[in-house]
């Protein structure tokens, strides 16, 4: 029993997470990156919290849809499974992702785990022989009844057409475990996170179980059977293939030492793919006597105008172009703090430079400069937190309780209130500085009690940064390593477990670790292309304009058009666009004109010269500056081009 007892223990020490595994018929977007990435910060977190984690990602790569992407592209299924798999492992390269394995379906040791798995549940009873008559959708590659389809013919899932297939098939005996998954499901609230997804899966499984069809014979490329059951016209379904990979990546059926990681903490998923996972694979674990996993979690989807983003709608955002353009860690924060897990989120670029100027420039990057300029003002850079109990005992009890309540909302995958509370704490910081007011202490002569502020607020910086380094790993190295310490399982256990305050200490100057961001500072390529149909739909109208809007002489005499002669243009360095120009008109003084011509010229390019303007426009702001006229333009898919006299006018001459 006593050994019973300490093999628990060891056992609760070790973090199995995986992500799903990536089909190779997608290139990686901002969906992938999320699972990812939320993965990424849970093995992190657990890492610092002294676990031994083993973070699992890879590729989903058998299956007729990749069969037929590959055809359609003259490849063989290999060739093309092996070019996006390693996009997927660049990405995560890239972005550092701190997984321990990633493994592709297509790997030997999965295949060989994957039959043996069969072996098992077939020598077992829970697979026979059968014939399947369903409507099937290549594009998901599921069987929906004819009850689920829309329209009696469409996907309920994709929307696409779907047709009817019979093929003999090896189903497996789901039927037989809906009561064990029921029991399952009850016996703890959160197997299934959010919670609300609960009941789904619950009523679901209630309603009855069909047993599920687990080979193919219309296809080639997925794994064969067995050869004990030598029947070499059928491959393996690809959600069992895939859902094995959970275990043969710790080498079931194969090589089985690293075993012992299992059962996986959680599966994180997207919501599309949680029937698989709540349903099917826990009950293929049944069948072949492995223990369950501890949670499963559902995300919801990242949309783009309302719908989900996905290769066929043409609709996806690349994350490394966000990433590039905002800084990785600033794109990590951002999904996690923006959407309650399991909620569906609208991806803007607004509402990324909201969280990169407010949240973490505003609170936790100015925080950290107003400490770094008090102590160096007052103290010459020296911080000691001897008196923070004195004079700050309620600031230091508060930011206690959410520092040693906040962890239960990683592992529930609340990342959202899990940052919500960190900027709590920020918040009792920022609020510390203005009512203790440290300057007016020092006026005062109460040295020390502008001490206790400065130093309370460099605890609760010390004490966030460890907490955030999951999520951001560099930014808050750097914050740990101005406030003179590392972040390690060390350091988390001293500030974090044992609630330690920094020793004194002298402060280190950073630079600014979260510049403000004015605009959007990319034009995401789904952007690009609706500007460009835009682009099109606009010359089509002014076509049509022309030929249908007739305009009198008169009418057309109504526009006051000049040439004009730029003596000034500077940059607007807020904006991507707008270039600011002074252009004379022969009037008694030049007119500011702005212009949205920055991608095409530059400001030193165009002093001097001449162009046409629209002069009897109602003056307008643009970004706060009076602009007063417009100049000509022509713009095609090549570009942008200012009109202009073809040969040196006066200043003010009248175009018509
Ligand atoms: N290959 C299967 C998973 C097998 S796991 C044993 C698969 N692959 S997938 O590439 O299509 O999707 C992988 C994950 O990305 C899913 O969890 C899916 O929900 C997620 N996302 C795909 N598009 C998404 C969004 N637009 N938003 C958020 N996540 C979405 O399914």
């Amino acid at each position: 029993m006593k050994n019973g007892v300490s093999m628990n223990k060891e056992k609760c020490k070790r973090v199995y997470i995986t992500t799903p595994i990536y089909y190779v018929n997608d290139v990686p977007h901002i969906g992938h990156a999320y699972t990812t990435i939320i993965a990424d910060t849970l093995a992190r977190y657990s890492r610092l919290a002294g676990m031994e984690v083993f973070f699992l990602t890879g590729t989903d790569e058998h299956g007729q849809k990749i069969e037929q992407a590959a055809k359609a592209r003259g490849k063989t299924p290999k060739e093309y499974a092996d070019e996006i798999s390693m996009r997927f492992k660049k990405l995560w390269d890239e972005f550092e992702i701190s997984y321990d394995k990633f493994i592709r379906t297509t790997d030997e040791q999965h295949i060989k785990g994957v039959q043996k798995a069969f072996e098992v549940m077939y020598k077992n009873g829970d697979i026979y022989k059968d014939v399947y008559r369903g409507h099937y959708c290549v594009s998901c590659e599921t069987f929906f009844t004819a009850q689920q389809l829309v329209d009696d013919e469409f996907c309920p899932e994709c929307g696409r057409s779907t047709s009817i297939v019979e093929e003999e098939s090896y189903f497996f005996r789901l039927s037989k475990y809906q009561d064990r998954l029921l029991e399952w499901y009850e016996s703890r609230p959160d197997r299934i996170l959010p919670k609300s997804k609960r009941n789904e899966v619950i009523n679901f499984v209630k309603n009855g179980l069909d047993d599920l069809s687990i080979t193919r014979t219309s296809f080639d490329w997925g794994i064969k059977l067995p050869e004990s059951i030598n029947d070499p016209k059928h491959v393996i379904y690809v959600w069992l293939d895939a859902l094995m990979n959970y275990v043969t990546a710790l080498g079931y059926g194969t090589d089985e030492r690293l075993m012992y990681y299992w059962p996986a903490k959680v599966h994180l998923i997207g919501k599309d793919i949680l029937r698989f996972h709540a349903i099917y694979w826990p009950a293929f674990l049944m069948s072949l006597g492995l223990e369950l996993p501890h949670h499963v979690a559902a995300h919801g989807w990242w949309t783009r105008n309302g719908e989900k983003m996905s290769k066929s709608k043409g609709n996806v955002i690349d994350p490394k172009e966000i990433a590039d353009a905002y800084g990785l860690e600033n794109f990590r924060y951002f999904m996690l703090r923006e959407v309650p897990f399991g909620q569906d989120g609208d991806f803007s670029q607004r509402a990324l430079i909201d969280r990169i100027n407010s949240d973490l420039g505003n609170d936790l990057g100015n925080l950290l400069n107003r400490i770094i300029g008090m102590s160096g003002k007052y103290f010459d850079f020296k911080i000691d937190s001897k008196k923070v109990d004195t004079y700050h005992k309620n600031e230091l009890e508060a930011v206690g309780s959410i520092f040693s309540t906040v962890e239960p909302h990683l592992y529930e995958i609340q990342t959202n209130r899990y940052l919500e509370d960190l900027w709590k704490a920020l918040r009792i910081a920022n609020k510390a500085i203005d009512t203790s007011m440290p300057w007016a202490k020092m006026k005062e002569q109460k040295e020390d009690e502008a001490m206790a502020t400065i130093a309370l607020v460099a605890n609760i910086l010390a004490k966030v940064s460890i907490l955030l380094h999951p999520f951001m790993p560099k930014a808050t190295q750097t914050i740990a390593n101005a406030l003179g310490f590392e972040i390690d399982h060390k350091s988390y256990v001293k500030f974090i477990k044992n609630s330690e305050l920094l020793e004194s200490f002298t402060i280190k100057k950073v630079p600014p670790l979260f510049p403000r961001i004015e605009e959007p500072l990319i034009e995401i390529s789904i952007e690009k292309e609706k500007k460009e149909r835009e682009t099109a739909f606009v010359q089509k109208k002014s076509e049509e304009n022309t030929q249908n809007n007739i305009i009198t002489i008169d009418q057309f005499l109504q526009v006051s058009l000049k040439v004009g002669t730029v003596v000034e243009a500077e940059d607007v360095p807020k904006s991507k666009k707008l270039l600011k120009l002074q252009v004379d008109l022969g009037e008694e003084r030049p007119r500011q004109i702005v212009a949205g011509i920055k991608e095409w010229y530059n400001p030193s390019d165009l002093k001097g010269t001449q162009v046409c303007i629209v002069a009897n426009l109602k003056p307008a702001k643009l970004m706060g500056m009076v602009s007063e006229g417009m100049v000509l333009a022509a713009k095609d898919e090549k570009g942008l081009s200012l009109i202009r006299p073809e040969s040196p006018k006066k200043a003010g001459t009248p175009i018509g």
